[in-house]
């Protein structure tokens, strides 16, 4: 059985609903300090808070090398970005490290709405479908080849919350079950 490795900035609801479909998650890492870590804490499940710097002076690349030290030291298999806001560079994605085994979730139809503030983007562009990703992740923000997407409506009434909370209704069902079905 392959080692999964999750990674969240936020509020962990997609982490949670992969600790529910009992996936072999054997690490959690965050790049900053969230309520995803106190989830992994209550599961027992062995979390690190690898915390980067904002802004200027944050060395990507020194950032993606400890991540890797972890994922080996863990003998990680497969990494789920759950939320994860942090883009690693290419050396996370050589042939001998993790090329094609990291996936990511983005909550719209790429290649549209790349990027921080995909479902604001979205509701002020007028789109009347939006939806989710789930892609293989790459050094190119949101970019990577495309493995599912399944659509949402966009209401009139939608504020960027409401929709973004049945966009992660859709995550938290479809991302673990491609896990599982991917293990
Ligand atoms: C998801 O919508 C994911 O697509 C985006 O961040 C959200 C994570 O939600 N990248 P949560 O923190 O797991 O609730």
């Amino acid at each position: 059985m392959v080692n999964l490795a999750v990674l969240a900035s936020g509020t962990g609801s997609l982490f949670a609903a992969m600790l529910e479909q009992k996936l072999p998650i054997r690490l959690m890492v965050t790049d900053r300090p969230c309520r995803a870590l106190e989830i992994a804490d209550e599961a027992g499940l062995p979390h690190v808070l690898l915390p980067r710097r904002f802004g200027k002076g944050f060395d990507r690349d020194a950032y993606t090398r400890e991540m890797l030290a972890l994922f080996r030291e863990h003998h990680i298999g497969l990494v789920a970005m759950a939320g994860f806001m942090t883009v690693f560079t290419p050396r996370m994605f050589a042939e001998d490290a993790y090329r094609l085994k990291i996936l990511n979730t983005h909550p719209s139809l790429l290649p549209s709405f790349k990027g921080d503030h995909a479902v604001k983007d979205a509701i002020v562009y007028g789109v009347k479908t939006s939806g989710c990703t789930i892609h293989w992740t790459t050094e190119e923000l949101d970019a990577g080849p495309i493995i599912a997407q399944e659509s949402v409506k966009v209401l009139p009434s939608d504020t960027v919350e409401s929709l973004h909370e049945r966009i992660k209704e859709v995550e938290r069902q479809l991302y673990p079950a491609l896990l599982k079905t991917l293990i």
